[in-house]
Parts: C-alpha cells; sequence; structure tokens
C-alpha cells in the first residue's frame, strides 16, 4: 500500500498511528503528498480529484480517502474487532464521535490555513472566532464524556491527534485551562504512547517514519 503523506498533517497521523498501533504500518509505504489548497500535488490529484491527504492507494490500486475510510480499511486489512465497533449502538457513538473529533481537526486546520496563507489584509476575525467556537464547545463536550475516550481505539487515536494539533498550531490558546479531565488524559495518557511520540509533526519523514 501507499500512502500520500505529509507530517504535520492531523489526518495523516491519525492514519499512520492507527497503522502502528495495528502493527501493520510495515506494509505501507510513505509518498511525500506535498500539496497547499492553492497548489494540488499532481500525484496526488490523480489519486484523488479532490488531492487531499491523508490518501492511500491499495495493493489493488483503489485510492482510498478520507482518513476515516482509510482507518476503517487498515482496521479490517488487520483483521482488528476492538478498535472500532461493527455494529450496534456502540458503532453509531463511536461514528458521532469521530465526527466531533473531525469537526475539530476541519476548524483548526482552516484556522491554520487562514492564518498561514491568506494575505493579512484580507483576513476576517470573525470568522476565526466562529472556527474557534466549533473548536471550544467540541472540547467541552469531550470533557463531560470521558468515558467515549477508553482503550486503544480509533475515537481516542483521533482525540490524541486533535489535541496534538492544537498543541502543535495553537500552543498559546490554553484548551487545558477549563478542561482538566481532557488534559489529564492526554498529558499522563495518550502523549506518552511510542506512536504518539514518534509522529509528533516535525519529527518524521519518509526517511526516518517510525514503523514496528
Ligand atoms: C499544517 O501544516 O498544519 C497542515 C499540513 C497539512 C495538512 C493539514 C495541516
Amino acid at each position: 500500500m501507499k500512502l500520500f503523506y505529509a507530517a504535520a498533517s492531523p489526518f495523516v497521523r491519525m492514519v499512520w498511528i492507527t497503522a502502528l498501533e495495528l502493527g501493520i504500518a510495515d506494509r505501507i509505504e510513505l509518498v511525500d503528498g506535498g500539496t497547499t489548497p492553492m497548489d494540488a500535488n499532481p500525484a496526488l490529484a490523480e489519486a484523488n480529484p479532490v488531492a487531499k491527504l491523508p490518501t492511500l492507494v491499495t495493493d489493488d490500486g483503489e485510492a482510498l480517502y478520507d482518513s476515516r475510510v482509510i482507518c476503517e480499511y487498515l482496521i479490517a486489512e488487520a483483521g482488528n474487532d476492538t478498535m472500532l465497533p461493527s455494529k450496534g449502538p456502540a458503532r453509531w457513538s463511536a461514528l458521532r464521535q469521530l465526527a466531533l473529533l473531525n469537526g475539530i481537526l476541519d476548524a483548526a486546520v482552516l484556522r491554520r490555513y487562514e492564518g498561514a496563507y491568506r494575505p493579512a489584509e484580507l483576513r476576517w476575525p470573525a470568522w476565526d472566532d466562529g472556527q474557534r467556537g466549533k473548536i471550544s464547545r467540541a472540547l467541552d463536550m469531550l470533557e463531560g464524556d470521558m468515558d467515549a475516550l477508553g482503550g486503544v481505539t480509533l475515537v481516542s487515536i483521533a482525540a490524541a491527534c486533535a489535541l496534538g494539533y492544537l498543541d502543535f498550531r495553537f500552543a498559546d490558546e490554553d484548551w487545558r485551562a477549563s478542561r482538566p479531565k481532557l488534559a489529564a488524559w492526554y498529558d499522563d495518557g495518550w502523549a506518552k504512547r511510542p506512536a504518539m511520540i514518534a509522529t509528533v509533526p516535525t519529527g518524521w519523514s519518509t526517511q526516518s517514519a517510525p514503523r514496528p
């Protein structure tokens, strides 16, 4: 399998941590997918018309996206039955949690793009405030629903990647201050897992990619 990746992408990190936790990262070749919203990487765009990272090309040559679809594919490939419930109410809860976490990441990445790429005179503070509000409300919901973050599941991986991205790109905005349970879950637990340490956004590349 081939994974178009960028080390800074929290969506890619979620996929790679899933592969590491499943023990199948050694079956995946990393391909630099370096792309920006204004300038799509041609090889990535050929595999995925919307040119988004991550995109996985399976051994059968099928391109899969987005991160949640790829993670479900890897879970199926590994024959794992604990990372994501396959049916029943637990599955709907997990999918809803994943949508919430994806929402945090969508808002955070849009904020990052706004700050990094949009010319300063065209920036729109009210829009940024709106994205911050989404993130803040979603984090508050997680703080009140810590039972959803038990075990090594796709929901926990997504939550750890979301919090890691906030630390990476918005370190001056203290998400921990009013969320002690979430902070303890991350700082005393998830952030110390080998797969998290090995995928710190600035610390890995196709050359240094952590493998089992
Ligand atoms: C970032 O640099 O923050 C980033 C890179 C790729 C995808 C998403 C975010």
